[in-house]
């Protein structure tokens, strides 16, 4: 059997005819920025997080970028504040901090979620820190009401990376300044394309990040900021409208594919994910990942087989050397995921036979 890590034409495939009726709704309008389409899916996107506004972005990275420089501009902080990010992440986290000219400060994850591990928050606040930027990595949710505490108690800001949780049945976006979102293609509700937006509910922000990513304008060539061209087109805006309306649905498959593997895998050289504990409803489950001392067997011994797997992440942010001002950092359960984790196929074009083959093949690994 041959089974690609994700097959995109065959996710798509299944909700074919709605998404080209719509793609050429948006084709036909004559409108293919800043359109009904656009407007409709920001409203439904912020109803969908319980905020009041969303600001579509051309994809994730542009809509951390947004949020934080208009933070940055709205609550003044001076360049080279701090900003506390979880260190298990994918880079653009650390991008968009730069990119405002802010810090990063990495902070290490808890063994059991994988998320910003609360317990070293406090610790790494100075009176350089403006914010912290949670990650809800692998589309399992942080803990954001702990979070928010820290946050409160010391006059910090959150900005969410929310770019691998979309869900409609946990609203987290309240407990954060701003929340960013990336539809980039392979996340579970993904675009023909790159698309993100930003999710608020502090009018200013949502207002700067309009202007901002508009050229700095609100009036055309009327220039008020130092802007940039960020902008989520129509055709993605009516294709992200139809992968709203089957997120419930492709969230309550991935949920029970994420308890196959559970129920299925036992080799004791694999661990599951969040101990086996099957708490699937807490995650989106955008990533399922195991862990292995001999990842790069176990990654050729599915490959032998047919199994397509990805890495998520094989470098932490702090050793890559676009970063070498951190990469004297030791932070051991980042790195320790890093260097044992392996992403199993788990999207809702994957079928039953598949992952009973796969959990097969799993299970017959030896060294
Ligand atoms: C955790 C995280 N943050 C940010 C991004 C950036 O999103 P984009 O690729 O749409 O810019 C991604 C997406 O790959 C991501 O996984």
């Amino acid at each position: 059997m041959k089974i690609p890590y994700l097959d995109l034409g065959k996710v798509n495939d299944q909700l074919q005819p709605e998404i080209e009726q719509a793609a050429l709704r948006a084709i036909r309008s004559g409108q293919y920025l800043y359109s009904d389409e656009i407007h409709s899916f920001e409203q439904q996107w912020a109803a969908t997080n319980g905020a009041a506004y969303c600001v579509s972005t051309a994809n994730g990275l542009d809509a951390l970028t947004a949020a934080i420089h208009c933070l940055k501009t709205l609550c003044d902080w001076p360049d080279n504040s701090e900003v506390i990010v979880s260190a298990h992440t994918f880079i653009a986290s650390y991008e968009a901090i730069t990119r405002c000219n802010l810090k990063p400060v990495p902070c290490d994850v808890n063994p059991e979620d994988y998320n910003i591990d609360c317990s070293k928050i406090t610790p790494l606040i100075n009176n350089r820190t403006v914010a912290i930027m949670p990650v809800h990595i692998y589309g399992r949710p942080c803990d954001m009401p702990a979070i928010k505490d820290i946050a409160d108690s010391h006059k910090l800001r959150i900005i969410a990376d929310s770019c691998q949780l979309h869900t409609t049945h946990c609203s987290l976006s309240s407990l954060a300044d701003a929340t960013a979102f990336s539809f980039y293609p392979a996340k579970n509700m993904g675009a023909f394309g790159d698309a993100g937006c930003l999710v608020t509910n502090n009018p200013q922000l949502a207002d700067l990040a309009r202007i901002f990513c508009n050229y700095g304008a609100t009036v055309k060539y009327h220039h008020e900021i130092k802007g940039v061209n960020s902008r989520m087109d129509s055709v993605q805006a009516a294709i992200l409208s139809v992968k709203l309306s089957h997120l419930n649905e492709q969230d309550t498959m991935r949920q029970s594919q994420a308890l196959r593997y559970n129920q299925g895998i036992k080799n004791p050289l694999i661990a599951l994910p969040y101990s086996g504990s099957m708490d699937a409803k807490k995650s989106c489950w955008h990533v399922y990942p195991v862990f292995c001392d001999k990842r790069q067997q176990l990654q050729e011994w599915l490959a032998s087989h047919g199994v397509g797997t990805i890495i998520h992440y094989p470098i932490p942010p702090h050793k890559q050397k676009a970063y070498t001002e951190l990469n004297a950092l030791t932070l051991p359960i980042t790195e320790q995921i890093c260097a044992t984790e392996l992403s199993l196929p788990l999207n809702p074009a994957l079928t039953a036979e598949e992952q009973d083959y796969i959990i097969e093949v799993l299970n017959s690994f030896t060294v």
